[in-house]
């Protein structure tokens, strides 16, 4: 079976990686750098590495393409690509629209399309097959499915493996080939009674983590005002054997996800009427907690930051991964120059981003911490600044929230 994969980032990479083992994988993509690079063998993606894809490359198994005739003898067709918000913060299906009409375009016969990428309830089914039906011929039907993605790239712990599988097709045939396809490497698939739900269920559960941190977020704030350690206190909370969930707080929250996903969930509902109270003020405490970090900063150093040296440890969103999509240390760094400090950043894994170069970790007067990479040793982070803010709980011994 040969499957074609729109979509060689996070998600779309993974998934041809692990379905390089079974099937024939073209992996689509318009970047056609990443193309270049992937068909010699290089991963650009963590988690994915690039031993495996020259593995699948020599074994004739996989090859990227941005020529959209390479997947016209697909039988099977996964879409992969972002959903971002516009700029006034509304879904944004422009990347899910092109990837409909490569499909329409080349795909002149029915396969199986599922849909990966995360989006409001109703778009399989409203958005998806309309517009692959808008740009394509008219003499067969598509078949159509979702299986939204929980790839957590960076983890170890959980894969595509043994991570369970939400899906649903818009028919019960759908249904059947989305099992088989994934069942090959996916060890728990659960069906649920419509896309509707699969695709619901994936942006509650970002909703939930959103919610919960800044719930912790603002937590913070409440324990430092009162004296107290937040970590002892949730640490303390945490004992308690059910009920409970421990999350911990951040700068802010960051990636492709949280910032962004309940935010389809949230304008889903008002466009039917319903509340999303809870989504648009946590987006809101998230937001400003890069602010609260920098408040504090300036009121620890003499009620100014003019003219400091800052240097600012951690850009990419989380730790050990390269990924710097909507991350805080981007605020962070917008509120300390706005301030008139003279703000530097440490992350080797990132390297250079916005035109600007991962600086030494040493000489500054004043650290904060936004990411910390297992590569980056406490003690270099502690001797790099004779006063250090650590937003990530992980150093010994300096301020923090
Ligand atoms: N990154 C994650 O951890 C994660 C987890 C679960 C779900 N998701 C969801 O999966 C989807 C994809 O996210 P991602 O992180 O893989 O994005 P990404 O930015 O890493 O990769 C997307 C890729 O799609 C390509 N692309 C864009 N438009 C295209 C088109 N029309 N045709 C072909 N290729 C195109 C881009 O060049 C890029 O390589 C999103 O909906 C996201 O919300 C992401």
């Amino acid at each position: 079976m040969k499957v074609a994969i729109i979509g060689q980032g996070y998600v779309g990479l993974t998934i041809s990686a692990f379905a390089g083992e079974f099937f024939e994988v073209v992996g689509f993509d318009k970047n056609e750098k990443v193309v270049g690079q992937l068909n010699s063998g290089i991963s650009h993606i963590e988690g994915v590495e690039s031993s495996v894809l020259k593995r699948w490359i020599a074994a004739g198994r996989y090859r990227a393409t941005s020529n959209g005739r390479d997947i016209s003898d697909a039988d099977l067709v996964v879409i992969a690509v972002p959903t971002p918000l516009s700029l006034d913060r509304k879904p944004d299906l422009a990347f899910i629209d092109a990837a409909c009409r490569t499909i329409a375009e080349n795909v002149n016969h029915p396969v199986l399309v599922i849909n990966e990428s995360t989006s409001y309830p109703g778009t399989l089914r409203n958005f998806i097959k309309p517009t692959i039906e808008k740009y394509g011929k008219k003499n067969f039907e598509h078949l159509y499915a979702i299986s939204p993605e929980r790839v957590d790239p960076g983890r170890g712990d959980f894969n595509q493996k043994n991570t369970p599988r939400l899906f649903s097709g818009l028919t019960s045939e759908a249904s059947k080939l989305t099992h088989d396809f994934y069942s090959k490497f996916c060890d728990e698939l659960v069906e649920v009674s419509s896309p509707e739900v699969a695709e619901a269920a994936k942006l509650f559960e970002n909703t939930f983590r959103q919610v919960n941190i800044a719930l912790v977020n603002e937590f913070a704030q409440i324990a430092h005002s009162l004296g107290i350690s937040v970590y002892e206190t949730l640490d303390a909370a945490n004992t308690k054997p059910y009920g409970f969930m421990k999350f911990t707080p951040s700068a802010g929250v960051g990636g492709h996800c949280i910032p962004v996903d309940p935010t389809y969930l949230a304008a889903i509902a008002e466009e039917h009427g319903a509340p999303a109270t809870f989504i648009r003020l946590a987006n809101d405490v998230n937001l400003e907690m890069s602010k609260y970090v920098v408040d504090r900063v300036q009121a620890d150093n003499g009620g100014t930051l003019q003219g400091k040296s800052v240097l600012v440890v951690g850009v990419a969103y989380k730790p050990n991964v390269a990924d710097v999509r909507e991350t805080s240390a981007e605020l962070v760094i917008e509120h300390l120059r706005q301030r008139g400090a003279v703000v530097s950043w440490h992350d080797d894994l990132v390297g250079t981003w916005k035109g600007e170069s991962s600086s030494v970790l040493a000489g500054a007067e004043i650290t904060v911490v936004v990411t910390k990479h297992d590569s980056v040793k406490e003690a270099n982070v502690i001797s790099s600044a004779p006063y250090v803010f650590d937003t990530t709980g992980k150093i010994r011994g300096v301020h923090g929230l």
